[in-house]
């Protein structure tokens, strides 16, 4: 991946939501890199900041959401520096954002292929003939057997996996050197996910896009992209390559989100089973290590208390002061 050429750099982004008191800092610190085809899975909790961070990289975070440090380049474009206009122009044709639901990023009374089509208006100077090849080309990939019947279909004429689809074609067929993907299979039935995900996968392989995969399922994440990074109430504590993360995991939060893995019949807004309690909102601007009041290694360690680990490492990094040894989880599994 070293050889590849950079296409997105995020550097110490930070953002908060105003609240009736002190604003809650919900990204906090974010560094992330991604090559061209790479992939690149966020993977946390629910409430961990995924969205806030997906939002604040794409310049989408709305009030009472702020960005409030930190820069996003995309290639040779300072994203975090543009104006709204400038951003909506390279939102769609450099950089994109696909929605968890997919009826938010269609409109109701449009016909799917004039919506395809919408995008390319806006960001390319196709002719129509190129247009037209272009969405018959892409829903063909996309597994739509009948791409002129689908194109002349409303959002409401199809099912869950086929708008989710249809919103993936949205946000790639200006070929963006990145998507950004929100728990982009959570809304559909299991089948379906492993289909909408195989799809995004041959498209982005094919057109060498690279992806940033947000899921609260380690699993999904593992399978699909090349590094981990995992969010802990909006900072980065561990990041790597996804079979060493997987593997050998190092942060007793990864280790947890490992042993949780939600099957589909699991509400996801419970704590994990592991580790109990959910983030408490003190814990974000405690001393020490966030996560240390649900942590079955350093709770009552001083170090853990007073001092905030930072993320350390090569290519597989890790923010705590007790890392999990890879021996003892070898031996012990
Ligand atoms: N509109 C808002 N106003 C105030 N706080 C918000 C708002 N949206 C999100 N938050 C807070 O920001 C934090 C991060 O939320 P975010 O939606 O980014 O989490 P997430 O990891 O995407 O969770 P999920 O897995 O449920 O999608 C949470 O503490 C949440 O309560
Ligand atoms: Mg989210």
């Amino acid at each position: 991946m070293s050889c590849a050429q950079m296409v997105l750099e995020v550097v110490g982004l930070r953002a908060e939501f105003a609240g009736a008191g002190a604003a809650t800092t919900v990204v906090n610190d974010v560094d992330l890199v991604l090559h061209q085809a790479e992939r690149l899975g966020i993977v946390g909790e629910s409430g961990s900041g995924k969205t806030a961070l997906a939002l604040s990289i794409l310049g989408l975070l709305d009030p009472p959401g702020r960005v409030t440090g930190g820069r996003v380049e995309l290639g040779d474009v300072a994203l975090s520096e543009l104006d709204d206009r400038s951003l909506a122009r390279v939102r769609g044709s450099r950089i994109s954002y696909i929605h968890q639901d997919p009826l938010t990023a269609l409109n109701p009374v449009r016909k799917v292929g004039r919506q395809i089509r919408d995008v390319l208006d806006r960001h390319t100077g196709l002719t129509r003939e190129e247009k037209r090849r272009r969405i018959r080309d892409l829903l063909l990939e996309l597994g739509f057997s009948d791409p002129v019947g689908i194109e002349s279909r409303y959002p409401h004429e199809l099912s869950g996996g086929m708008r989710q689809r249809i919103a993936i074609a949205m946000a790639v067929v200006a070929r963006p050197d990145v998507i950004v993907a929100d728990e982009p299979t959570t809304a559909l039935d299991v089948r379906t996910q492993a289909e909408v995900l195989a799809m995004l996968d041959r498209v982005a392989e094919h057109h060498r896009t690279a992806t940033v995969l947000i899921s609260h399922n380690i699993d999904v994440v593992g399978s699909f992209c090349d590094t981990i990074a995992v969010m802990y109430a909006g900072r980065i504590v561990e990041s790597g390559p996804a079979a060493e993360v997987i593997s050998a995991p190092r942060h007793p939060y990864t280790r947890a989100l490992l042993d949780a893995v939600p099957s589909l019949t699991t509400d996801r807004s419970q704590p994990l089973r592991e580790i109990g309690s959910a983030l408490r909102s003190e814990d974000r601007t405690a001393a020490g290590c966030t996560f240390r009041a649900r942590c079955p290694v350093g709770r009552d360690r001083p170090d853990c208390r007073e001092h905030r680990p930072h993320l350390d490492g090569g290519s597989h990094a890790w923010a705590c002061h007790h890392p999990l040894s890879i021996l003892a989880e070898r031996t012990a599994r």
